[in-house]
């Protein structure tokens, strides 16, 4: 297994910020002593939190980044109601999320924008947590494959091998996602997961391609988690509801830590 081994959460629109420091005082008091060097926690709360949230992470020593769900890819201008690489980086983030589907389909973001925003996130030193899924259809149709290599190589087009480096690809399928979702099995999940792999050393080369993490999302959950993880070229898992109480995030960290660090020494 490629190290570290990702596991984090984006909160979606929840919590307030009462709410996201109790969770932050839970991960305080638990993660120490779940977690291990070669897994890397992330926490991606809504914009208004993130700075509360990386000021508390920081002041408590917590081994986890911060990041943010999504970003505008121009540096500054008329874009009311937008927020910057630049501002998002005084805010204590190291993350930005891009092109989850839900940005993808609720508000029409394309992928050329969120390639834009890659590159954008970059110049100001954010790591772009890049989502890529599949629709319902497009499983029916036998084309998730295609489908999402296509959003990846957009997404990443144009970026040096050593800004490759810096990006993290998350393979969220749609049907997956959510209260109405159901999980993919670890054999579809590996399936596509192959399929980014081989596009990615394609596309960068071995060397690099190797090297770039490859998350799974959608209904992840302390059942599946570790199933999921023994697939080859899964190397992190992104959480939404199952982390959303800081109990049950640390109880996956845990787990994932039993499985693969200790029973491995
Ligand atoms: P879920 O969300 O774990 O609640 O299905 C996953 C996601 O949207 O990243």
């Amino acid at each position: 297994k490629m190290k570290p081994i990702w596991l984090g959460t984006s909160w979606k629109m929840n919590k307030p910020l009462s709410q996201a420091l109790a969770w932050c005082e839970t991960l305080a008091q638990r993660l120490p002593q779940v977690t291990h060097p070669d897994i890397q926690s992330f926490v991606i709360p809504p914009f208004t939190a993130i700075h509360p949230v990386s000021r508390f992470i920081q002041q408590h020593h917590l081994p986890c980044l911060t990041g943010a769900q999504n970003m505008h890819e121009a540096e500054n201008g008329a874009w009311t109601g937008e927020i910057s690489a630049a501002m998002l980086q005084e805010t204590g983030a190291t993350l930005v999320e891009l092109g989850h589907s839900e940005r993808r389909g609720a508000f029409n973001e394309c992928d050329a924008a969120i390639n834009q925003k890659v590159h954008s996130a970059l110049r100001h030193g954010l790591r772009p947590l890049i989502c890529i899924g599949d629709s319902a259809d497009e499983k029916r149709w036998q084309v998730s494959q295609e489908s999402v290599v296509r959003q990846m190589k957009i997404a990443l087009y144009g970026l040096s091998d050593s800004q490759v480096l810096q990006t993290l690809v998350a393979y969220e399928p749609i049907w997956a996602i959510g209260e109405q979702g159901t999980p993919a099995t670890p054999e579809q999940a590996a399936a596509v997961h192959q399929a980014l792999r081989q596009a990615l050393c394609a596309t960068f080369g071995d060397e690099t391609g190797q090297r770039i993490p490859l998350l799974y999302g959608g209904s992840v959950n302390l059942q599946n988690a570790v199933e999921l993880l023994r697939q080859p070229d899964i190397d992190g898992l992104f959480i939404g509801r199952a982390a959303w109480d800081a109990n049950g995030y640390c109880e996956i960290v845990q787990r994932v830590t039993q499985e693969f660090i200790l029973q491995a020494q």
